[in-house]
């Protein structure tokens, strides 16, 4: 799959930014106290498209996401650059605006399903929470929708898993659970952070198959980070490879994939024997 083969490549910058992306992160430098943990990161993710992220753990993978949402930790600020959702820069967001995009605009799957979840709530009030947040309606509409979106996300019997706690679901349930947590919110933009590395490899590729399918009804621009590059080669459009803290190549996922630059992106797929399968 030499996309290069055929025509010049474009230069990453170009391919990502092509039309008018959903997300834009330019220059993102977010520190520690005495460390630099993202050097200047830019990405950008469409609509109904899937940004892949992948790179060597530590590489800022998940703080680039956490920026996104507002939730670095304690002690880690971003300090440079912007984040621009649907054309606002979040960062100059204050506190409260910043929690209206989180809730309403963009959703997150994180990867540890158990931990988004609350042990002694109940699954159609956890999901009704958010509904009854964002739309104001009563405790029993809440239950009727959250019944509809885990028909949506797949979950067998949802009437009776409605009922249900975290703990009597299996692990992809309750991440099918986390998905419909983040629909809830009517997102544009999905943060999936590492959504199926805790499941089982044919639980993984459903409920990757769930969030195309959704991306794909909902025109959801996802951003979706994995070490596994053989996810990267079925389900992202475009794909950026990071190392310490910066972005080292990025493209479309054909190219990158197909005809890596940098010598850190070959290195990646050639541990990986099975990824133009
Ligand atoms: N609370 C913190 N304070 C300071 N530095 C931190 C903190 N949390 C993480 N870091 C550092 O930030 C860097 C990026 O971490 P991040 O979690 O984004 O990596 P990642 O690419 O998601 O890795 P993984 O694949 O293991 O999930 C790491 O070097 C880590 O040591
Ligand atoms: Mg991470």
């Amino acid at each position: 799959m030499n996309a290069a083969a055929a025509a010049p490549a474009p230069t990453p910058t170009a391919a990502l930014f092509a039309d008018d992306p959903l997300l834009q992160i330019d220059d993102l430098v977010v520190g520690a106290e005495s460390t630099e943990i993202l050097k200047g990161v830019s990405l950008s993710a469409r609509a109904g498209r899937t940004t892949g992220v992948v790179g060597e753990s530590g590489s800022g993978k998940s703080m680039t996401a956490l920026a996104v949402l507002g939730l670095l930790p304690t002690g880690v600020r971003a300090t440079g650059g912007s984040i621009r959702f649907d054309g606002r820069d979040l960062l100059a967001l204050g506190p409260r605006e910043r929690r209206l995009v989180r809730g309403k605009q963009v959703g997150m799957v994180f990867q540890d399903p158990l931990a988004a979840l609350d042990p002694v709530m109940r699954i159609d009030d956890q999901i009704g929470e958010i509904l009854r947040r964002r739309d104001g309606v009563s405790r029993r509409e809440a239950r009727k929708r959250a019944v509809e979106l885990l028909h949506r996300v797949e979950v067998p019997e949802p009437e009776h898993r409605a009922a249900s706690y975290p703990h009597q679901l299996s692990g992809g349930q309750r991440q099918r659970v986390v998905i419909a947590m983040a629909l809830a919110g009517k997102p544009r933009l999905i943060l999936a952070d590492e959504p199926t590395t805790a499941l089982d490899v044919t639980v993984q590729a459903r409920i990757l198959e769930l969030l195309r399918r959704l991306q794909r009804e909902e025109d959801l621009s996802i951003l979706l980070i994995s070490h596994d590059l053989r996810v990267m080669a079925h389900f992202a459009d475009d794909l950026v490879v990071m190392k310490h803290g910066e972005v080292v190549e990025a493209g479309p996922a054909a190219t990158v994939l197909g005809d890596p630059q940098h010598p850190y992106t070959r290195n990646l797929i050639d541990n990986v024997p099975a990824v133009h399968a």
